[in-house]
């Protein structure tokens, strides 16, 4: 039995030493690890690993003892020898070939978001995106620094794609839309853009990213645009009333602060928004996955 104070270190430990966990996960995934370990005939000890990687034999069999400790990789004694191979988790979400790989989000995390994070504090600070800290763009400009580079803006989208792999079917299971006949998945210039005339009009992971002011501006021209009957499916992780939770849901939040100008809201706070621009009969469905639908009528 641990006293309190003891359990009270062993949690700040866990937290001071969280970005370490990710960064395993981050390298593993960058190195090839996992396609590695899944198009090998056999398990690989770690000499072979590092072999066919080209990479140095003393961090590489630390990375995959520690992938195992993190229940990345399994590991078991053959001739004498360790061998590693995928663990359920990785065959289904780290390697390329699986249909629901994270493995561009993975990357898109490493080297986008982590950086961006660094900054965190600063952010806090001064309620500005960190792009310029992190990466030296020349403008706070979201679109700018998001889409900087054509790999940048293709890593993103491919990100956004491997996350919709797993939890874009709940999301659109939330309503019976098939009342609606024509949709519209809103993306590209939409502040400026002139908007189809549609059915539904679908604002996935959209909102988020943007102060109330411009949602608002957005929500403005979608009732605008919106045939009669009609409504919009907005798709975000929802907060709780309070605003205090789920905890994946704040960190979504603060990711927000560092990498757009919005931040993630609670079910009042997207009926707050969608009414003055002309929504009703706003219905929130939290799905238990990552994201959340949110239904509303013209
Ligand atoms: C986070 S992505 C979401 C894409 C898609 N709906 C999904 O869920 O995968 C944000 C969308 O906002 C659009 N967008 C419009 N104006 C933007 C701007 N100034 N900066 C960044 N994204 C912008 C992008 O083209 C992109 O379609």
């Amino acid at each position: 039995m641990s006293s309190p104070e003891e359990a009270a270190y062993r949690l700040l430990t866990e937290y001071t030493n969280g970005f370490m966990v990710s960064q395993v996960l981050f390298a593993a995934c960058e190195l090839g690890v996992f396609d590695l370990l899944s198009e090998a005939p056999e398990p690989l000890g770690s000499a072979a690993v590092a072999a066919h990687l080209g990479t140095c034999p003393r961090g590489t069999q630390l990375l995959l003892d520690t992938c195992v400790s993190l229940k990345l990789l399994q590991v078991q004694t053959r001739g004498g020898e360790a061998v590693y191979r995928n663990t359920e988790l990785s065959s289904t979400y780290l390697v390329r070939a699986s249909p629901k790989c994270q493995g561009n989000m993975v990357l898109y995390l490493a080297r986008t978001t982590y950086l961006c994070w660094g900054h965190l504090a600063q952010a806090v600070r001064d309620g500005k995106n960190q792009y310029r800290k992190a990466f030296g763009v020349p403008s706070d400009d979201l679109f700018t620094a998001i889409y900087r580079s054509e790999g940048e803006r293709v890593l993103f989208m491919r990100g956004l794609q491997d996350v919709w792999s797993v939890s874009g079917g709940p999301v659109l299971e939330a309503f019976d839309l098939s009342a609606f006949r024509l949709i519209c998945d809103v993306g590209g210039d939409f502040f400026t853009d002139p908007l189809p005339e549609a059915d539904l009009y679908i604002l996935a992971r959209v909102l988020h990213d943007w102060s109330d002011e411009r949602c608002s501006h957005l929500l403005t021209r979608i009732q605008r645009a919106c045939r009669p009957g009609g409504g919009v499916l907005v798709i975000e992780s929802l907060l709780d009333a309070d605003g205090r939770g789920p905890l994946t849901t704040q960190l979504y939040s603060l990711n927000m602060l560092v990498q757009t100008e919005g931040r993630e809201r609670t079910p009042a706070q997207y009926a707050a928004l969608l009414a003055p621009a002309g929504f009703r009969a706003v219905q929130c469905r939290a799905t238990g996955g990552l994201y959340d639908a949110i239904l509303a009528r013209r």
